[in-house]
């Protein structure tokens, strides 16, 4: 259990226009900071003013890229008040990458903890607008000051918040990805199932090819043979071919996405076979030329449930669904958006 300490600020923001707040713009009025030191633990748990952080140039996480975060959401119920979806889960996943990253993990109640008491100081930036959620960003950094290469001595676990509306500016209309077949995510053995900020900075390079080809986001292919399909730069990948729905095994090389999970379980629940076998991107494109690939969409806190309209593969090009979104996608987003949202009922037990 954290002794939290409190330093609210004495000039609240202007909150932003709800109906258009894009994705990560802006910053609610506080942050939470607890410092660990090794030997020593967490320590001085503190909500205080959102501000810059001052850190040593030397600071570990700035030369090696030291840290780990974490994406997950709180959002406005019909009665006025608020919820968390599955933290448990996220915080679980924190620790699962700070382990690989040799980074301290806070154990899943104080996470929790932490998680609420900060959303309960800001509740009043998280938006009303349908669609809309304060998105919550923990994250641990290496602080040492130290140019060697080893594990810090020093961390701080920080949560900042964001309201935020469509993570995409298509909103829920197809958006058209692009599969990388030259540069690699991740290989057997190395971080592709973590959080952490390496991951996403070396997806960047594809993700700007992508752009300039007029691709919104890169499905990667595995790293060993570039045969078979993994996920999207910031969301898990599902494919409905001939009435059984595919997503890519997490077996080290694919993010363990929360809505993922949700949505195997509500598959799961309403009789849809699903397979967490792997899938060759070949196999993809043929069901296409068939008239079998049904549905294609993406799934990830940030960008819900993603329909997606194109697939482009070594200058073929797969049109889904005549651009409209699928039947399964729709049920998913509805069911699973209906829950975080508190307009039906959650017979899952997921929400906080
Ligand atoms: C999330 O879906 O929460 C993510 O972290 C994806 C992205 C914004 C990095």
């Amino acid at each position: 259990m954290l002794d939290i300490r409190y330093e609210l600020t004495q000039n609240k923001k202007e909150k932003p226009d709800e109906s258009a707040l894009g994705f990560g713009k802006y910053y609610t009025d506080h942050m939470f900071i607890v410092d660990h030191t090794e030997g020593q633990g967490w320590h001085d748990a503190r909500i205080v003013p959102y501000q810059p952080l001052a850190l040593d140039p030397a600071a570990m996480v700035l030369h090696y890229a030291m840290e780990s975060f974490e994406g997950m959401k709180a959002y406005r119920l019909p009665d006025g008040s608020v919820q968390l979806f599955r933290p448990d889960r996220n915080a679980e996943r924190m620790q699962n990458t700070n382990h690989r990253m040799c980074l301290p993990s806070l154990s899943t109640e104080d996470f929790i903890q932490a998680v609420k008491a900060l959303v309960k100081t800001d509740e009043d930036w998280v938006p009303h607008q349908e669609g809309t959620s304060l998105y919550i960003r923990p994250f641990v950094i290496a602080t040492e000051p130290h140019l060697g290469v080893r594990p810090s001595a020093t961390h701080q676990f920080i949560i900042i918040c964001s309201p935020v509306g469509a993570y995409y500016s298509t909103g829920i209309n197809p958006v058209k990805i692009f599969v990388e077949d030259e540069y690699t995510r991740a290989c057997p053995g190395g971080t592709g199932f973590t959080k952490c900020g390496g991951n996403y900075a070396a997806s960047l390079i594809s993700q700007v090819k992508a752009h300039d080809l007029g691709y919104e986001q890169t499905l990667w292919l595995d790293g060993v043979e570039h045969k078979y399909v993994e996920e999207v730069g910031s969301m898990n990948c599902f494919f409905k071919i001939d009435g059984t729905v595919y997503t890519a095994p997490c077996v080290g090389t694919v993010l363990p996405g929360v809505t993922r999970m949700s949505c195997i379980e509500l598959l799961k629940k309403w009789g849809i076979p699903v397979s967490e076998e792997r899938l060759p991107v070949a196999d993809v494109m043929k069901a296409s030329k068939e008239g079998k690939l049904e549905e294609v969409f993406g799934t990830g806190t940030a960008a819900v449930i993603s329909p997606v309209g194109e697939l482009r593969y070594e200058g073929d090009v797969a049109y889904i669904n005549d651009g409209k979104i699928g039947e399964i996608t729709h049920k998913l987003y509805d069911t699973l958006t209906g829950i975080q949202w508190g307009k039906i009922p959650d017979d899952m037990g997921w929400t906080v």
